[in-house]
């Protein structure tokens, strides 16, 4: 293997800075499969990781991107074989083993899952962490009893990676999907992807959230975390469910417990990272079959591996939209 390009996260006198390096294969994290890297994806932690904007690193140096998609070149792992498609994600990549932000990546078997059938490199990359979460909230709810008759279900942080494509899902199951969004620009971008409602963030007074108010969702995916969900909480329906998937707003919760024991709402955990087979595969093969969102095409945003730095602050200032995909050795 010859030397290759990485994007290495660094701390240097506590400051933590990102740039282009030249690394070789010694200096790959232990594993058992290696991987050519095709595609990689920038989700908002990456954005957070590479800034410094979050503490997110675990282990300095460490190569950012928490998402890659590429073929493996050598492998003793024997689920895997040179030539094979495959996806990785969270776990320990991008954030204390070297991610998907190099030319090539070395990790353990475990967190490697095959590309499934009619899925691209390139697709599973516009899905990459962002989608497979989104996807793990709505199977969880349908677990839990949600069903498309049962209400509308209300998605935050809707423009961005994880809330587009809920939306887009959500919309293609049948759901009344509303979107809350605090881009009112974006009211259309959002209906095309099968919004029925928009619901914008600065409408909402959420200095005054009652413990119960008019019961409104019957579901919810919640990217924004505080306030946001709090209120959320309160506008439940009966027997509602709630995923909670992020703190883009805030990582505090202040709420009461009386939709919890009043209205039997649950309040689900998704917790991408750690999620083990064979439901991690179980919910890649949702994604390429009946959770496939139809406009998958129109929220990539593909850009060179040279452009990714000058993204990162978009993501960090809220203004994300749809999904980057980095083009890293190309599929
Ligand atoms: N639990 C997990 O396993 C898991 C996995 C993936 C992501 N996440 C988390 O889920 C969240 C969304 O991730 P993402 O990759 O979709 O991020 P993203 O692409 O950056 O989108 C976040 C969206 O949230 C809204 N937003 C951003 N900053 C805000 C603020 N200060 N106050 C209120 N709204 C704000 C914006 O949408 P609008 O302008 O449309 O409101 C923004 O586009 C993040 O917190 C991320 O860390 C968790």
């Amino acid at each position: 293997m010859e030397s290759f390009k990485a994007l290495l996260i660094e701390e240097r006198d506590g400051k933590v800075e990102s740039g282009f390096v030249r690394m070789d294969e010694g200096q790959l994290d232990p594993g058992n499969v290696t991987i050519r890297v095709a595609y990689s994806s920038v989700n908002y932690k990456d954005a957070l990781a590479a800034t410094g904007a979050g503490k997110i690193i675990r282990r300095f140096p460490c190569v950012g991107g928490i998402d890659l998609s590429g073929v493996v070149v050598d492998s003793a792992d024997p689920r895997f074989k040179a030539g094979d498609p495959v996806i990785a994600t969270s776990f320990d990549i991008g954030v204390a083993h070297h991610g998907g932000y190099a030319e090539y990546a070395r990790v353990p078997g475990d967190w490697v899952v095959p590309l499934p059938a009619g899925l691209s490199l390139f697709d599973s990359m516009v899905l990459g962490t962002a989608g497979f979460t989104a996807a793990l909230g709505i199977v969880r709810m349908e677990e839990n009893g949600l069903r498309p008759d049962k209400g509308p279900v209300i998605v935050t942080g809707a423009t961005g990676g994880v809330g587009s494509l809920a939306i887009d899902m959500l919309a293609k199951l049948g759901y009344h999907v509303v979107a809350l969004t605090g881009k009112e620009s974006e009211s259309e971008f959002l209906r095309g992807l099968g919004a029925a409602e928009i619901l914008l963030r600065q409408s909402l007074d959420l200095s005054k959230i009652r413990p119960l108010d008019s019961a409104r969702w019957a579901g919810a995916v919640d990217n924004l975390g505080g306030d946001v969900l709090a209120w959320i909480a309160s506008t439940m329906q009966q027997g509602g469910t709630i995923a909670s998937i992020g703190l883009a707003a805030s990582m505090k919760l202040n709420t009461t417990v009386a939709p919890f024991i009043l209205r039997g709402v649950s309040l689900l955990g998704v917790d991408s990272g750690y999620i083990r087979e064979p439901y991690r595969s179980g919910v890649w093969q949702r994604l390429a079959t009946d959770l496939m969102p139809p406009h998958l095409a129109s929220l990539a945003r593909r850009i060179s591996f040279d452009e990714l730095p000058q993204v990162f602050e978009e993501y960090i200032a809220g203004r994300a939209k749809g999904r980057v995909v980095v083009e890293i050795a190309g599929g």
